[in-house]
């Protein structure tokens, strides 16, 4: 034994690394799994390891601000600089082209609005609740009126850690607005405080009977125990992967995951494409009755748009029968999700504002936009963009990874992985450390705050109270040139119904208004 050791240790540090280049020279001439590093040997390693640091080195040395995708730097910076309460105004002026086609103009009225001494935004710059009351047409026993028209968009806790549940549960009650659970069910994390609106899949995680149907009984005991739960939100389908189910990669589901799913642990989870609990329209409507009765809930659908021929079948029997749900989130084809296959995000359903626009066009053809809470998602947390939404006919916006950039999110782009970096997206308790929820549910707070606080500046501007007072010809998309460009009236052909609206301190003295006001 002595002799082999002092042989070894006798051996030069070079000789060393020659051996253990030779070592991994034979070991890539006989694999067969990577051609490159065969027909290379050494060398092919070098293509794998820059390609693994490209968007790293292409994200902050070579991208220009405007450039990057699903976010661009500019608009990461206002995320982060409005969260953390700093500087995020920008000097000297505009660095966008705003002649380049399909640029967006708000149209700014001589005079801006005035506010009095005793003005709600006078007292709080930042209070901007929804203007129409969820669940109030269909005369539901509990109405809701969000607090806010900036809220945290369907995230589970799953995909999502309990670090990042419990900062922006903690994070929705500073800012007065709701957290929506997102498919995993409610749990501890979603339980700080904040509205909630409970949402559920094909999965029925929370609500999931023995067979994985959907249990009422767990429906009513959930909203019992939790008052916090002001609304439930029906999952159709999703902006990144309509039509596909769920998928939560086994590597994130833990011990906890687990029990609030009623899944096994380490097993990836499939949510099928499709409900057990109806599979028409009209059983689909018999379903959202029954749970807005059992539950006293206003009870809402989310879905990405495609095809509108069932979407008139619906509003064809909510026209019929009275029924129907109380609000619809229209999520963009531009959405975010946790996990989803490229061909499916990149390319199936509408971009949010033609899907919304053929939405909105066909309720309103059928007089329901007035009864209808309209919820939008999908890159819809920045203000100006937030104005044309309001202008097409939303009342209310949900963010999703706007609000995860609020608490540190870097869009590294692997939420699938279980090996997000910044702890948000990922079940490794080591990376979740590096969150202190107290700290980021202030960011959180701030960022909604800040939001709200711009969204109403331009308001005022465009010479209104509130954003439900924007109609289509308030905004204008550039086709080349101002002769040419068009009111958003012109451009999707439909003008949005009025939003019966009176005063800012109406809202505020609403007794179905959300949050602690
Ligand atoms: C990590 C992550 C998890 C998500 N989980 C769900 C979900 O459980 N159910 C759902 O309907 N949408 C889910 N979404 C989609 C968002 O709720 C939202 O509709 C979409 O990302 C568009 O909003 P954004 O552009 O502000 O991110 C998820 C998105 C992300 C980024």
């Amino acid at each position: 034994m002595d002799t082999i050791l002092s042989f070894l240790s006798s051996i030069s540090w070079w000789l060393w690394i020659i051996i253990v280049l030779a070592i991994v020279a034979i070991r890539d001439v006989f694999q067969k799994n990577h051609t490159i590093s065969h027909n290379y040997p050494i060398a092919g390693h070098f293509r794998y390891l820059l390609e693994s640091i490209g968007p790293e080195l292409r994200q902050y040395f070579v991208a220009n601000n405007r450039e990057e995708l699903p976010f661009n730097r500019i608009e990461r910076s206002w995320i982060y600089a409005s969260a953390k309460n700093e500087n995020n105004y920008e000097g000297f002026g505009t660095d966008r082209d705003i002649y380049a086609h399909q640029h967006m103009f708000i149209n700014n009225a001589m005079f801006p609005y005035k506010i009095n001494d005793n003005h709600p935004n006078t007292i709080d710059n930042s209070f901007l609740p929804c203007a129409k009351v969820i669940g109030a047409h269909n005369k539901r026993r509990k109405p809701f009126r969000p607090a806010s028209i900036i809220n945290v968009s369907a995230m589970s806790f799953g995909s999502l850690s309990a670090k990042a549940v419990e900062s922006m549960n903690k994070g929705v009650k500073m800012a007065n607005a709701y957290h929506n659970t997102g498919e995993g069910g409610l749990s501890s994390h979603h339980s700080h405080g904040g509205d909630v609106v409970f949402h559920f899949g094909t999965g029925y995680f929370g609500v999931r009977a023995e067979d994985g149907g959907f249990s009422m009984e767990k429906m009513k005991k959930l909203v019992e125990d939790n008052p916090f739960i002001r609304a439930i939100e029906l999952k159709l389908s999703q902006g990144a992967k309509p039509g596909k189910g769920g998928v939560l990669p086994g590597s994130k589901i833990t011990q906890e995951i687990a029990d609030i799913r009623g899944v096994e642990v380490g097993k990836t989870v499939l949510s099928p494409p499709n409900h057990k609990a109806f599979s028409n329209i009209p059983e689909m409507v018999d379903f959202i009755e029954a749970i807005a009765e059992e539950t006293g809930l206003p009870v809402g659908i989310k879905a990405a748009i495609g095809k509108l021929d069932q979407w008139e079948e619906l509003a064809d029997l909510m026209l019929k029968t009275g029924k129907g749900p109380d609000f619809i989130t229209v999520d963009g084809g531009e959405g975010g999700t946790g996990a989803a296959p490229p061909s499916f995000a990149d390319h199936v359903s509408l971009p949010w504002v033609y899907g919304f626009g053929d939405l909105y066009k066909l309720f309103q053809t059928k007089g329901l936009s007035e009864q209808i809470v309209f919820i939008g998602s999908g890159k819809l947390g920045f203000p100006a963009k937030a104005a044309m939404a309001f202008a097409m006919g939303a009342d209310v916006i949900n963010v999703a990874r706007e609000a995860m950039m609020s608490i540190g999110c870097i869009q590294a782009q692997v939420c699938h992985t279980n090996k997000c970096p910044t702890g948000i997206a990922t079940q490794s308790k080591w990376l979740q450390n590096g969150i202190d929820p107290t700290l980021k549910s202030v960011r959180l707070a701030q960022y909604f705050k800040s939001f709200r606080k711009e969204f109403i500046e331009i308001t005022h501007a465009a010479g209104y109270e509130h954003p439900c007072q924007f109609t289509m010809d308030d905004i204008e998309i550039n086709v080349d040139d101002h002769n040419l460009s068009k009111e958003l009236s012109g451009t999707y052909g439909y003008l949005k119904t009025i939003v019966p609206f009176s005063s800012m301190q109406d809202l505020k003295n609403c007794k179905h208004l959300g949050g602690n006001y």
